[in-house]
């Protein structure tokens, strides 16, 4: 597929990846494959990677073997991505929340940061179920707006930040396009191709 002509020319300087972070439920996985076909570059999902890895699901990797075993997997599949040019890259909520890890990206990455509140947050995940064992949990409301509360400052270290909360996934990825000086109408025109 080809995307717009020169939407990989536009995008900011040097820029030759995407990293999206933010909370669960912010998008990254619905908003990462829209930039991607509107740049002609390729998506990945790093948990979807993990769980084909291991072939079992993200939740069954953490009641099974535990927390840390899972952001072991994690980190050495985004750095493997992130030694990659031409992606669009959808990490899980605790790799960008990570300290230092957002001043530490390797050159020529764009960070972003989807901002989604606690409240949309559980909203939107409490239609997958227990598929996030972190907010699986008596509260989850409570358990999202802690792990926010620690988290938020983390986040903020991207490059950029774009609100989601009642937005759809198309205006959200254009408001992205938008930011890094690639034509408005990127993701309509990727849509028709
Ligand atoms: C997590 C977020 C999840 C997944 C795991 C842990 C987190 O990914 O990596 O359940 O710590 O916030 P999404 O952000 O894609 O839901």
């Amino acid at each position: 597929m080809t995307g717009p002509p020169t939407a990989a020319l536009r995008i900011r300087p040097g820029s030759r990846r995407i990293v999206l972070v933010g909370f669960m439920g912010s998008g990254k996985s619905s908003v990462g494959p829209l930039l991607a076909r509107a740049l002609d570059w390729d998506f990945a999902d790093v948990d979807a990677c993990v769980e084909a890895e291991e072939g079992r699901s993200v939740a069954r990797i953490f009641a099974e073997s535990g927390e840390p075993r899972f952001r072991e997997a994690e980190e050495r599949v985004a750095a493997g991505f992130l030694a990659r040019d031409g992606v669009v890259l959808a990490v899980g909520g605790g790799w960008g929340a990570a300290p230092g890890r957002l001043r530490s990206l390797p050159e020529g990455t764009t960070s972003v940061w989807l901002r989604v509140s606690a409240e949309e947050a559980v909203r939107r995940c409490g239609i997958e179920g227990g598929a996030r064992p972190l907010l699986h949990v008596p509260d989850p409301l409570e358990a999202a707006r802690e792990l926010l509360r620690r988290r938020d400052p983390q986040y903020a270290e991207a490059h950029l930040r774009v609100d989601t909360e009642g937005r759809t996934v198309e205006d959200v990825a254009q408001q992205i396009l938008t930011l890094l000086g690639i034509a408005p109408g990127g993701i309509a025109m990727a849509e028709r191709q």
